[in-house]
């Protein structure tokens, strides 16, 4: 009996400790340091771990899912575009909400590179999740952790994957235009380029594949694939690869000159549906981008391998893709003292 006073007395103070030292995210490293849970498949960990907002913001998760919901019910490619800000935030500066700052003072925003104008979307649902965390938990759940927990939310809102997330990201107090232009692959890259940029990042071949098939959701504009109509190759002939009755579809959207803002389902054939029909097209020759078409046709390394695997085995598709996400999620997070934890998301405190 006393020695289950000692121990329950134990457990208290162990809990207390680590609601104060939670209660203050970035003097909670006692927590987050080597050897916390978060890294998989042998990646490090980062001192990133999903129970970072168990005291400190408990109903973090499920304030996240009820605007999600609300907003993928209202427009169903929500999902996608939210999917699509995570990558964009994570290979410029690392997983740092810096694609969320506006242009100030001090701030060239990353709004207006090339791969980013005209194009990312959904910082109005990320404003609704954060001002809604705000007044539940100020200042406590960063807006990389936000983006980080929009891009999961959506997947498994569209019938994808889910995954433990590790938490504890920090807001950056810069962004980088020209990181942006430079980091993130154009749609007309070639299979080479496109492991080169991956690997700046730490992401490998098979990393590369899966997280392609974020493609199974979403849609791009006809200035991303019409090179591939009209001029692949500056012969003024199409891509060869593209199967004949999907290219006169595409033509049909996307003329030769003009109609640069129609929009094509990057997986035509179940576009708010996450799966891996996006694998089976690309055999097919209907994958909508140069950068999805080289995967399989490129023939560097393994990825043609890696994309018949997914497009046969779904599952296989599903973890790998969970697994690369959580790789994504911890490219360079600010931690402990670094950056801070943004009050709105566009503007550094
Ligand atoms: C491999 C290199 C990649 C390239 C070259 C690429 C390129 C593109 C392009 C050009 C668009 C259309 C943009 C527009 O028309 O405005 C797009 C959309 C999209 N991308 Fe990627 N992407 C890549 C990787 C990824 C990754 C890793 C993810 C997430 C895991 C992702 C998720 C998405 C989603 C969900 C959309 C649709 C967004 C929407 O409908 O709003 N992409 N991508
Ligand atoms: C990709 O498109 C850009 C802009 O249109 C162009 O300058 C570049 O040459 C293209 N790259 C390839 C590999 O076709």
């Amino acid at each position: 009996m006393a020695y289950l006073k000692v121990a329950l007395g134990f457990l208290v103070t162990a809990f207390l400790s680590a609601t104060v030292s939670l209660a203050h995210p970035g003097l909670g490293f006692g927590w987050g340091g080597v050897g916390a849970p978060g890294g998989q498949s042998g990646a490090p960990s980062y001192g990133l771990f999903p129970q970072f907002y168990q005291f400190s913001c408990p109903q973090a998760e499920d304030i996240v899912i009820s605007v999600l919901e609300m907003a993928i019910a209202k427009e169903p490619r929500m999902a996608a575009s939210l999917l699509r800000l995570h990558f964009h935030d994570c290979f410029v500066q690392g997983c740092d909400a810096s694609i969320l700052l506006d242009n100030s003072a001090t701030i060239v925003s990353e709004k207006n590179s090339l791969p980013n104008r005209n194009s990312v979307r959904g910082f109005e649902v990320i404003d609704e999740i954060k001002a809604k965390l705000e007044e539940a938990c100020p200042q406590t759940v960063s807006c990389a952790d936000i983006l980080a927990m929009a891009a999961r939310g959506s997947t498994v809102l569209s019938g994808g994957p889910s995954w433990e997330l590790p938490l504890g990201r920090r807001d950056s107090k810069t962004a980088s235009l020209s990181t942006s232009n430079n980091n993130i692959p154009p749609p007309n890259s070639t299979l080479q380029n496109l492991i080169t940029l991956f690997q700046r990042q730490g992401l490998d071949e098979v990393d590369l594949v899966a997280l392609s098939g974020g493609h199974t959701i979403g849609v791009a504009r006809c200035a991303t694939f019409k090179q591939r109509l009209y001029n692949q190759n500056g012969n003024n002939l199409p891509d060869q690869t593209l199967e004949r009755t999907y290219y006169y579809g595409l033509k049909s959207v996307c003329p030769k000159s003009g109609g640069d803002n129609n929009i094509s389902p990057l997986d035509f054939g179940s576009p708010v549906k996450f799966d891996n029909l996006y694998f089976k097209l690309i055999l097919w020759g209907k994958g909508l981008l140069n950068s999805d078409e080289v995967l399989l046709t490129g023939n560097v390394g393994n990825t043609m391998e890696l994309v018949k695997a997914y497009a046969k085995d779904e599952n296989l598709f599903f973890k790998q893709f969970a697994k690369s996400m959580i790789k994504m999620g911890n490219i360079s997070p600010l931690t402990a003292f670094n950056g801070e934890v943004r009050k709105n998301c566009r503007l550094v405190n």
